[in-house]
């Protein structure tokens, strides 16, 4: 489960690190980088009544393509600094006001796990923590930089791990912001309904409308409430199938980190929404391409990323159904494969193939 085992994620890991963590490490020089606190209740989260309800000003999120993450339930919130806005010119990358908290709480049945923050302490810098919560469940303490493994069975013989710091910016600090599931795709008011795991909106949930609403974005972008972003596939399994790559694979497979070079873009890029003709970046570097990795038994010339009608002839597929270390993806984060997620992804690949084309 630890990465820097591996020799292109130790390489991955350096830039992110210094892109994203400079609170974590800052030169000598300058002030000291402020700390997570040592108990969750002590983070903002909750109100003056405890863990029953959230501070004044927490507000609930829900994106519309969770990452899967064995089975967990999982509730997140955000805390915006009193009338500040979020930044939002690059409408792929936003980047949020110093003071800005995200929390995301892990549960499996009713027993509450982690609860996992990240906080812009600085204007520089990200501080990145995890909280452990105690067996009566009254409060959470700060984990050990290097995680704990080990501390539920979520599946016969398989059990969560509580993330290192290091493992929380292999994910977070490739992608243009590290701000992964409070994005423009992921709070569109046209919510995907074949999303996999999709939760519920509660109640008073932030999405684009209530953030163009309560003017909280600059500049405002009334366009996105108008016209919320949607993967561009017409086809409901493909908007579903590549909608779900986008959430969970696109963090590491995108345009502008530095993992570009693969040329493997799964993440969906609000940009080109306006343009009817852009493909979708997760269909157009994969299907009938060859990639570098070559699905095992196959010669390379028969193994594509996404072979049309093909799921066996299809790395995608293998590697999104693999919980081996050396070829699972995500390489991180989960130890059960998700069973939903590969058949849509399964059903995407037949529906693109020869005998459903010759049908139309
Ligand atoms: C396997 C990749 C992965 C790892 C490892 C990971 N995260 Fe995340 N995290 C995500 C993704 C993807 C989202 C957005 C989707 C969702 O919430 O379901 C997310 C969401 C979050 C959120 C809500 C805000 C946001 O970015 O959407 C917080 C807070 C968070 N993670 C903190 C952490 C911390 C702290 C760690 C390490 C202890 C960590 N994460 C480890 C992938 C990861
Ligand atoms: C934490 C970062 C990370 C996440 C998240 C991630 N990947 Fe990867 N992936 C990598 C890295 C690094 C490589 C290159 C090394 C390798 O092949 O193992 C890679 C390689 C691949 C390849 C082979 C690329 C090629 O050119 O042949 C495929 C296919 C792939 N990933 C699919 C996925 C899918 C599908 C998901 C989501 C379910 C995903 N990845 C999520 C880091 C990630």
């Amino acid at each position: 489960m630890r990465l820097a085992r591996t020799p292109w994620l130790g390489q991955a890991l350096a830039t992110a690190a210094v892109a994203v963590a400079g609170a974590v490490a800052a030169p000598a020089t300058e002030p000291p980088a402020p700390r997570a606190p040592q108990r969750l209740s002590e983070t903002g989260l909750y109100g003056p009544i405890g863990i029953r309800s959230v501070a004044p000003g927490v507000e609930a999120f829900v994106p519309q393509y969770p990452l899967w993450t064995d089975g967990a339930r999982k509730s997140r919130w955000i805390q915006l600094p009193q009338g500040a806005r979020i930044d939002v010119t690059d409408v792929d990358a936003w980047r949020f006001p110093t003071g800005t908290k995200l929390w995301k709480e892990f549960a499996w049945g009713e027993r509450k796990v982690e609860t996992r923050l990240i906080w812009k302490a600085t204007d520089s810098g990200w501080v990145f923590a995890t909280y452990v919560w105690n067996d009566e469940q009254t409060d959470a303490v700060l984990a050990p930089e290097t995680g704990v493994p080990q501390v539920l069975e979520v599946a016969p013989g398989k059990r969560h791990s509580i993330p290192a710091i290091a493992d929380c910016l292999t994910c977070h600090g490739l992608a243009p912001s590290p701000v992964l599931g409070f994005s423009a795709l992921q709070l569109s008011d046209d919510r995907d309904p074949l999303a996999p795991h999709a939760e519920p909106l509660p109640k008073g949930a932030v999405t684009l409308r209530t953030l163009v609403g309560t003017d909280r974005l600059a500049p405002r972008r009334p366009e996105l409430a108008q016209n919320p972003p949607r993967i561009r596939e017409r086809d409901p399994v493909a908007r579903a199938a590549l909608g779900y790559l986008s959430a969970n694979c696109g963090g590491c497979h995108n345009d502008r980190g530095p993992l570009a070079r693969l040329g493997l873009v799964l993440l969906h890029d609000v940009t080109h929404d306006d343009d009817r003709a852009a493909p979708e970046p997760a269909h157009a570097t994969t299907v009938d391409t060859a990639g570098r990795y070559v699905v095992p038994g196959l010669a390379p010339e028969d193994s594509r990323r996404v072979a049309p009608g093909a799921p066996d002839r299809s790395a995608l597929l293998h590697r999104l159904r693999s919980r081996r270390p050396s070829s699972q993806m995500p390489p991180l984060g989960s130890v059960v494969a998700d069973e939903q997620a590969i058949a849509l992804v399964r059903s995407w690949i037949e529906s693109l193939g020869p005998t459903r084309a010759a049908a139309h």
